[in-house]
Formats: structure tokens, sequence, C-alpha cells
């Protein structure tokens, strides 16, 4: 069977430390979209790791972790990630996966990412520059390389033919053409990469389900940057929601079976686009301050805000989601009262419902002030020690939302986590 786990918000909403707590119980992490545009922290033994292409269930000796067909690699940010997590004891060369139809993201795919956000100017996505747009571009625009090209005796006449498209595209945009600095290390990083274990990942995959195998897909990014649903046009460029598990791994929707939803008791944004609940004053500096909100991949400081329950609703909605795991549920201890959103007002209608355009003028955040808790949180062994109106704010959220909070985490540690 397939469980998938994914961020309910605008990512960053600590998947990856759940999914390296929960890997214990499978036998399969996979990843189905996006590329190292994400940062995926964990915390093991006092040690701290970002992955950002390798999923989380690298640092488990039993897991096989596989890079679906949905995502996105760079060879030398793969190279990298790889040469890093071997050195801290991971047994990547015998447990990492790759799909040959994943997506290549050419050196010049990050310099087309630079020019385009520049040529935007105020309005930029954002975006973490990683090449993820213009990758996904050349995908749907079907112009792209996937990792299998790389083996083809054609490989580098295919890139030089893309690589060359590109130049004049970037030229078009007055952007840095200098690939001679870039290709080298790239082009070593390719031939590195072909000590790993290439596979049809379709077939793998749906062996390994015939198989009984247990299978946890990592989603990346959230659900309010999918390309469809997210806050458009300030998204990422890949479905992020559960349906993208299925095209990215090539499993039918019916192997499904839960859907974890992982939220933040508050909500965080890095990059452009509209963000209701947003506290730009001395509140959401002090989350900000106290939850370390900086970007894993960028270092950028994430923008803070209340939880926003239509957002969430919306986004338990469109992913099928079975159980909600809260993360970061320490980072409000000592708030006299925390905010909920659980409306919106929209030109002065209230509504519940995610309206066409986000960034509409006169779309204003109906907030609720519950009490908070205090530093008990911290060290409260077990759901049953925590606070009562930490209590209260949980079961707030299951009422409105009809779901059970199965899971939540009060520390980067994979020791913090309660199960319900
Ligand atoms: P992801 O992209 O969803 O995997 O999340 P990130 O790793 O980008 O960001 C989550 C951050 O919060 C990381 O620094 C985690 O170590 C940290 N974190 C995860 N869960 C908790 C938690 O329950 N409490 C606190 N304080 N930090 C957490
Ligand atoms: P994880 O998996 C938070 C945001 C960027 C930008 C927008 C588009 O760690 O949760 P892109 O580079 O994808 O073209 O950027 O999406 N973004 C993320 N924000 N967490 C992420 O991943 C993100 N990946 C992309 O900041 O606003
Ligand atoms: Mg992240």
């Amino acid at each position: 069977m397939i469980d998938v786990l994914l961020g309910l918000q605008w990512g960053d909403e600590g998947k990856g430390k759940i999914v390296d707590f929960l890997c214990d119980k499978y036998d399969v992490v996979a990843r189905f979209q996006g590329g190292p545009n994400a940062g995926h922290s964990l915390k093991i033994n006092g040690q701290s790791f970002v992955l950002n292409t390798i999923p989380s269930g690298i640092f488990r000796e039993h897991c096989i972790n596989i890079i679906g067909n949905g995502v996105v690699v760079d060879p030398l940010k793969l190279k990298a990630e790889i040469e890093k997590v071997a050195a801290a004891g991971a047994n990547v060369f015998a447990n990492l996966y790759i799909s040959k139809k994943a997506h290549l993201i050419l050196p010049t795919h990050l310099l087309l990412d630079a020019a385009s956000e520049k040529a935007k100017g105020d309005a930029k996505i954002g975006s973490t520059l990683r090449g993820i747009t213009p990758t996904y571009q050349d995908k749907t625009g079907r112009s792209g390389l996937r990792l299998g090209d790389i083996f083809s005796p054609n490989f580098k006449t295919k890139y030089a033919e893309l690589a060359g498209k590109h130049l004049q595209m970037i030229d078009f945009l007055s952007g840095d053409t200098d690939l001679a600095k870039l290709e080298p290390a790239w082009f070593e990083a390719v031939e590195f990469l072909k000590q790993l274990k290439f596979i049809d990942s379709e077939y793998y995959v749906n062996d390994l389900l015939v198989q009984g195998k247990k299978i946890l897909a990592e989603g990346a990014q959230g659900s309010m940057l999918d390309i469809d649903f997210g806050t458009y046009p300030f998204v990422t460029s890949s479905n992020t929601t559960s349906a993208g598990a299925c095209t990215g791994l090539g499993v039918a929707p019916s192997r499904i079976r839960k859907v974890y939803g992982v939220f933040k008791a508050y909500c965080t944004r890095v990059g452009s686009g509209p963000f209701p609940t947003e506290l730009d004053n001395e509140i959401g500096e002090l989350i900000r301050k106290k939850g370390h909100e900086f970007g894993a991949t960028t270092g950028r400081p994430r923008r803070t805000g209340w939880l926003d329950l239509p957002a969430l609703r919306y986004a338990i909605m469109l992913n099928g989601v079975t159980d909600l795991m809260m993360t970061k549920a320490d980072v409000l201890c000592g708030f006299d009262t925390v905010g909920v959103c659980n409306e919106y007002n929209l030109k002065g209608s209230i509504t519940s419902q995610l309206p066409y355009d986000l960034c509409e003028d006169g779309l204003s955040p109906k907030t609720t002030d519950m009490p908070g808790w205090d530093e008990t949180l911290y060290i409260a062994n077990g759901y049953d020690n925590a606070p009562d109106t930490f209590k209260s704010y949980v079961k707030y959220i299951e009422a409105e939302t009809e779901l059970p909070v199965s899971l939540i985490s009060t520390g980067p540690e994979r020791e913090k986590t309660f199960l319900r």
C-alpha cells in the first residue's frame, strides 16, 4: 500500500522531520514532485541535515528511497547532497534509486530562472532560483532532457541544442549568459550520477506494491503552492497536492490508502504572493525568531502569520486528507493569546471559501483569539500531559476540519513527536 504525506500550507511545514519519524514503519520513501527548491530538515542524534532532492528516509538503513519521475534533478546539487549524506553514514549508494524519467535541470535553466525573475521586477515570484520553472516548462513543452538521456550517445548533442535555445532566451531577457563557469562541474556531476541505480520507476514502484511493501510518498512544497490550486501565479510549477503522487510515481489513485496532511500551528510563506493572515508586526517577528523561520534552502526570512483555517480546509478537500499532523506547536508557547482565522471578510461579505484571486483588494481575515499555552508543552511527555489550553486549540482545529490531529510535533528532533 501507499500512503502520501504532504504539506497543507505554503511549504516548510516540517514534512522532512515527520517523514523521518514515520518511515521507521515503511519499506520505501518516494519523492514525487519538485526538486532542489525543497529543503527538508531532519535532526537525528543532535545532528541536523537538510535534504533537497533525496527522500527523507535515507538515514533509515532498511528504507529504499526513490526519486520519482515527477521530480526535477540538478546533478550538481544531487552529487553534493549524496556526498554529504554518505559522509554522515547513510548507505546512499545502496538505498537510493532514481527514475530515468525524472527531468534534468541544466545550468541554463538556472540562468533562465534568474533572468526571468529579474525581468519581472516587482512582480517577481520570489523563486528559489533553482531552475524549477524553466525545467518544468521544457517538460510540458516536450523539449526537456531526462535522466535516462545521460546514457544516450547523443546526450551532448541534445544538451547543446537545448542549452543553445536557452541562451537565446536568456539573451533576450538581458540575463547572464556566462555558461562556461557552470558547465564543467555540471558534466562532472552527470558522470558521477551514473554510478547510481537508475530505474523504470513506474514498474519498480508497482512491483513493490505487488510484493506488499509499504510506501510513503513524500511531498515537497505545500498545497497553497500547487500550480493549479495554489495562489497563482505565486506558486511553484508542479502539482504539490495528492494527485501529484499518482503522476509523479505512476501509481493509480485506487492504490492510495492514507493522506497525511502536515501543517504548522501557525502559517509561514517564503517568497512573494498573498498571505491573508500575515502578521507584519512584532508578533510575526517573535514567531519568526522563536520558530527559526528562515528558509532551509535559501536562508531567506519566512513571512509569518496565524493559522488560516479556510486555506487549511481547502487543502484538506483537494488532497483528501485522512489524518492531520501538526508541527511547531512549541513555537507558540508563552503567547497570552493565539489567533486563528476561521473566515475571510471579502469586500464586506463573510466567506469561508478561498476567492479566485487571493490578491484581491478588500480581503481580510476574521481572526478569533484563543488562550495561549505555557512553556510546559516543551516538557510535556505526551499529549495527555499537555496544557489544557493547548488541548482546546487542537480540539478546535479538529472540530473545524472534521479530522483527527493524529500526530503532534513539539521540536525538530525525532523524539519530540507524539502520536495520538
Ligand atoms: P519541510 O520543508 O516541510 O521539510 O520543513 P523545513 O525543514 O523547511 O522547515 C521546518 C523547520 O522546522 C526545520 O528547521 C525543522 O527542523 C523545524 N521543525 C520541524 N518540526 C518542528 C517542531 O515541531 N518544532 C520546532 N520548533 N521546529 C520544528
Ligand atoms: P519545501 O519542500 C517553501 C516557493 C518559493 C517561491 C515559489 C516558487 O521545503 O516545503 P520555485 O523555486 O519553486 O519556482 O519558487 O515557491 N517555494 C517554497 N517555499 N518551501 C518549499 O519547499 C518551497 N519550494 C518553493 O519561495 O515563492
Ligand atoms: Mg522546507
